[in-house]
């Protein structure tokens, strides 16, 4: 049939376009934006510190005032969120240091608040770094082995995340993956009279060996067992959108699917069936594969970055929390100028 070739000229055409910068720009349906990025950083106590992770290059657990200097870079090159972790002096049974007044995290957004008042300060409100088995809730030592404790550990959650937001965070990012978690920190947000934080919850949140490398840099690995009884199974789909959905019932206004590059069908899913802001975490595992291959001259490293989170905003995702974040915003923008 002719209507073949009236098909295929227009596209052929479109194609040889994109060859100007500017007029791909104009006709391309994806845009990645620095203003859509989210760096995490790694805070722990001290001063002028910045102790490099061996397996994440370029990333550093930083002390106050380095994150400070690390996320007024960032900002300055078009980022406007951090999401922090804190690595407390001492872990205990009960993650004292997640909600203390005083706590590393508490500090670090007191500071960030007041020497950056435009930066967007979002917390992860984890027990795992606190801990001192490491897991993510309450541990029972009992006949059969260790159990988490799901309910027990919702009261603890709460408390982080009204101390976080008590310090000056603009949003909560509960990571731990506890039943009913977003409904009890909602609820005790709203009781304190922070009625307008958001909840960023990490609701597609599956049990992968992605995150190798943050378990270094947060110092959170689990020193017996691991996270599959709370964290999702890489084999499923359907259940992340029954939990996508219950975090949606339960409060959550903007959902996260973590990993993200293995898990982009999952961000797809979400997104076409909730519609609801998503945000993709590109983990630490993606980020050291990207580095190493680039490190070895195997991969270009701007052009594997820049198009695979390209790749993920494709698929769905609203928001990207990335440790590349203030690379991809640089070379965002010296591509525009
Ligand atoms: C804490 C938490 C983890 C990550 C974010 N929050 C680790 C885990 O669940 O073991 C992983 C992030 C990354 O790998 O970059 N619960």
């Amino acid at each position: 049939m002719s209507s073949h070739v009236t098909i295929q000229f227009p596209t052929a055409r479109l194609r040889r376009l994109r060859q100007s910068p500017a007029l791909r720009r104009l006709v391309s349906e994806t845009q990645l934006n620095a203003h859509q990025l989210i760096l995490p950083l790694f805070v722990r106590a001290g001063k002028k510190l910045r102790r490099p992770i061996a397996a994440m290059p370029d990333v550093f657990q930083l002390s106050p005032d380095e994150a400070l200097k690390e996320a007024t870079g960032a900002y300055q090159a078009g980022v406007p969120a951090v999401l922090l972790f804190g690595i407390p002096e001492t872990k205990n049974s009960k993650a004292s240091g997640a909600y203390a007044k005083n706590g590393i995290v508490q500090q670090a957004v007191r500071l960030l608040k007041r020497e950056l008042p435009e930066l967007i300060i979002i917390t992860d409100v984890c027990l795992c770094e606190y801990m001192s088995h490491g897991h993510c809730g309450i541990v029972s030592e009992g006949i059969g082995g260790a159990r988490i404790l799901n309910d027990p550990t919702l009261k603890l959650l709460s408390l982080t995340a009204a101390s976080h937001v008590e310090a000056g965070a603009h949003i909560v990012a509960p990571s731990d993956m506890m039943d009913g978690r977003v409904r009890a920190i909602r609820e005790h947000l709203d009781q304190r009279g922070f009625v307008d934080t958001p909840i960023m919850s990490y609701a597609a949140k599956y049990a992968s060996a992605f995150y190798g490398p943050f378990r270094e840099a947060a110092e959170s690995t689990p020193r017996f067992g691991d996270r599959r009884s709370y964290q999702m199974d890489p084999a499923n789909a359907l259940e992340a959108l029954r939990e996508v959905r219950l975090d949606i019932q339960e409060g959550a206004d903007i959902v996260i699917v973590k990993p993200a590059l293995a898990y982009l069908d999952i961000l797809y899913r979400i997104k076409a069936e909730f519609g609801h802001p998503t945000a993709a975490y590109a983990v630490s595992g993606e980020y050291s594969m990207i580095k190493a291959a680039a490190k070895n001259g195997w991969i270009d490293e701007r052009g594997v970055m820049l198009e695979s989170h390209l790749a993920m905003r494709r698929a769905g995702a609203d928001l990207v929390i990335t440790y590349a974040a203030k690379a991809i915003a640089t070379w965002l923008r010296e591509a525009r100028s």
